[in-house]
């Protein structure tokens, strides 16, 4: 019955959190076995938390892509409603390459729009060179959002598979085969990690960089799927206040393989 089951999920997520060395690991969907709905549920699970998270002077950092688009619309307005709100949502990083997915400047204005906050967009390319990416960054515009990324206090990411990411971005073949080579089986905010956990291929772009997502205090992941098993693994290396938000299948398939 639903009590076992529960019971069982809670099992679950602090068995997977010591194994992973984690603050916190939320599975979501219980008994469901549709993929489609459990990445809604995990979705609902972590706008849910999201919402703990929240004060009235909250600066949020998000990324792109399909997990965390189903926390926004997950997200519930009446959750936090503040007087004084001086709420920022900014998108973590800016262009990753990929312009057929739900990119991280659409959620940051749709989250803002139900937290009744402040946003701001980042409008940059990916591949960008060193010298651009210098000059950006003394860009008024650009400058006042590095401003807020670097004063992050919630990041809510989601996490690709290296082959999956780097094919969805249309990657050259060679390039594909290079960052695979590498042994890449993560991808994060525009890095590419092997399964230790250690960056072997960054997208020249701005914003969020690997030190700073290390000193975060709240960060979000949000992945489903039993082919993310291995990527989450490598991602929860990074910093041990991760809070992993999962479905069941995953959590359990994360289990079998540490
Ligand atoms: O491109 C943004 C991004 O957050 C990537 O960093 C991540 O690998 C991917 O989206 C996850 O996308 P999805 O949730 O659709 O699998």
């Amino acid at each position: 019955d639903i009590f076992y089951q529960v019971n069982g999920i809670n099992e679950l997520e602090v068995e997977i959190s010591e194994k992973l060395k984690i603050k916190k690991v939320i599975v979501g969907s219980v008994g469901l076995h549709d993929a489609h709905v459990s990445l809604n549920e995990i979705g609902y699970e972590a706008a849910k938390y999201l919402s703990t998270l929240i004060n009235s002077k909250s600066i949020i950092g998000l990324t792109g892509g399909s997990s965390i688009e189903k926390v926004i619309t997950g997200y519930k307005a009446e959750w936090t409603q503040f007087d004084h709100n001086d709420i920022m949502v900014v998108p973590a990083r800016g262009g990753l390459g990929n312009k057929n997915e739900y990119q991280a400047n659409t959620l940051a204005e749709i989250l803002s729009n139900k937290l009744g906050a402040k946003y701001q967009m980042l409008y940059t390319q990916d591949n960008l060179s060193k010298a651009t990416i210098e000059e950006l960054k003394n860009e008024p515009n650009i400058k006042r959002i590095l401003e807020y990324i670097d004063k992050l206090d919630v990041l809510l990411f989601g996490i690709g598979r290296a082959d999956v990411m780097a094919t969805r971005r249309v990657l050259d073949a060679d390039e594909i085969e290079g960052i695979l080579e590498k042994g890449a089986v993560a991808e994060s905010f525009g890095y590419y990690f092997n399964k230790d956990g250690e960056i072997v291929h960054e997208i020249s772009t701005i914003g969020i960089d690997l030190d700073k997502f290390k000193a975060l205090k709240d960060v979000i992941a949000v992945a489903g799927g039993i082919d993310k098993a291995e990527s989450i693994i490598a991602i929860s290396k990074l910093n041990p206040n991760l809070v992993l938000v999962t479905d069941e299948q995953t959590a359990k398939k994360i289990n079998e393989l540490l």
